[in-house]
């Protein structure tokens, strides 16, 4: 039976931090999978997470099991930060927690399906791993360019697409700090996207996995509530892996707008089913600790002042590279107004690669680069390098 399976590619991205950890050239820079790093490079567990993680070796009295909703009371501690004061929006929005933010995705998109959605649109590029979880659930994608050449939204484009969609059908945007093209709306664009959706009734999917990475928690958070203040109904995906630097503990939640709770209730005991028939339960250490750090003034204050640092630092050197990009002969000035972890080069597969063999410079296939790989000591190398393969 199993000689009838056909070999798969491993994950492109995923594969790429097998090859950088292979490569024994002291310089080379990794600027692959999306994970922050200080300007030495390194990914350290926050400080406040390491607090909290000791709370739960002092004091957590069980392990049994939770249930697939998971850990509820880090769900509700988290919603503040996601949908402002109002974060129930007068009990019209709940959530669960799932395996990181791709749980999130599976989910949001399996229940959409369940509920009788006949079509995504996806503006391309996207995330690669949106594609491959529709194509794995026999999602049916029609797929958009939502990005000008110069690095800007097109954003008619995207009022286009969501206008012309209509009941049952679905639009997935990004909530903050596009990936891979690190373009984020402006607070009309964002007006005009949930006028579009209203108009139009069709279905908001919106993935926030970088929320605080681009100008702040509050700033990242408001095309994501401008949108649910006017629409009836939407998902939200929602990832803690950067802002709380929890990658490997898979640390997510899915929440639903909905028109009150009998809505509400109703629709996650679909998502509970699905969950259940996945994964069973999430993973419980990385939502336990956040929890704890929402719920203490002081180890909030830690991961705020930690996640402001990460940002400052990316701030600076999407500065740096404009600058560095225009001394030495290549246009990287797109890449100091975008935000968050990433954004893209003009640059062909074959530059890609090339960067890769004859520079030590690995990025995704797409010319998506992690603006976190680039620190003070590389930044130098990295802008001859550009030069050199695309001059
Ligand atoms: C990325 O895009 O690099 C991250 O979101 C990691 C992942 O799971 O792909």
């Amino acid at each position: 039976m199993l000689n009838r399976l056909e070999a798969q590619a491993p994950d492109a991205l995923l594969a790429l931090i097998k090859l950088h950890a292979a490569d024994e050239r002291p310089d080379k820079i990794d600027l692959g999978v999306g994970v922050y790093r200080t300007g030495q490079g390194d990914t350290p567990v926050f400080s406040a997470i390491k607090a909290a993680e000791q709370q739960l070796v002092d004091r957590q009295d069980s392990k049994s099991y939770l249930g697939p909703e998971g850990d509820m009371g880090f769900v509700n501690r988290l919603m503040p930060y996601i949908f402002g004061a109002d974060a129930t929006m007068g009990g019209r929005i709940a959530g669960m927690q799932t395996p990181g933010g791709t749980g999130a995705v599976r989910l949001a998109l399996a229940l959409a399906q369940k509920a009788g959605m006949t079509r995504l649109h996806m503006g391309v590029p996207s995330w690669p791993n949106h594609a491959q979880i529709l194509n794995d659930l026999a999602l049916e994608t029609v797929t958009f360019a939502h990005a000008n050449a110069d690095g800007t939204a097109n954003i008619e484009a995207v009022l286009d697409v969501v206008r012309r969609a209509g009941p049952n059908e679905g639009v997935l945007l990004h909530g903050c700090c596009h990936n891979p093209t690190g373009i984020d709306y402006s607070d009309e664009e964002w007006d005009a996207i949930g006028d579009a959706f209203v108009e139009s009734g069709t279905f908001p999917i919106i993935d926030t996995a970088y929320q605080g990475l681009g100008h702040g928690l509050e700033e990242d958070a408001a095309g994501l509530r401008s949108v649910l203040a006017k629409v009836p109904e939407a998902f939200i995906c929602y990832s803690c892996d950067k802002n709380f630097g929890m990658y490997r503990d898979r640390v997510g939640a899915f929440y639903v707008l909905a028109d009150g709770q009998e809505t509400l209730d109703t629709a996650f005991s679909n998502a509970n089913a699905l969950a259940r028939a996945s994964w069973s339960m999430p993973p419980d250490h990385g939502a336990a600790a956040i929890r704890l750090i929402l719920r203490d003034d002081e180890l909030t204050k830690m991961w705020l002042d930690e996640l402001d640092t990460m940002r400052s630092r990316m701030r600076e050197v999407r500065s740096t590279l404009a600058e560095a990009g225009m001394a030495g002969g290549v246009d990287l000035t797109p890449l100091g107004r975008q935000n968050g972890l990433f954004s893209m080069l003009p640059v062909s597969k074959e530059q890609v690669v090339q960067l890769r063999e004859e520079h030590g410079i690995y990025m995704a296939g797409s010319g998506r680069i992690n603006i976190a790989g680039l620190t003070a000591g590389n930044i130098e190398k990295f802008v001859a390098s550009l030069a050199a393969v695309t001059g």
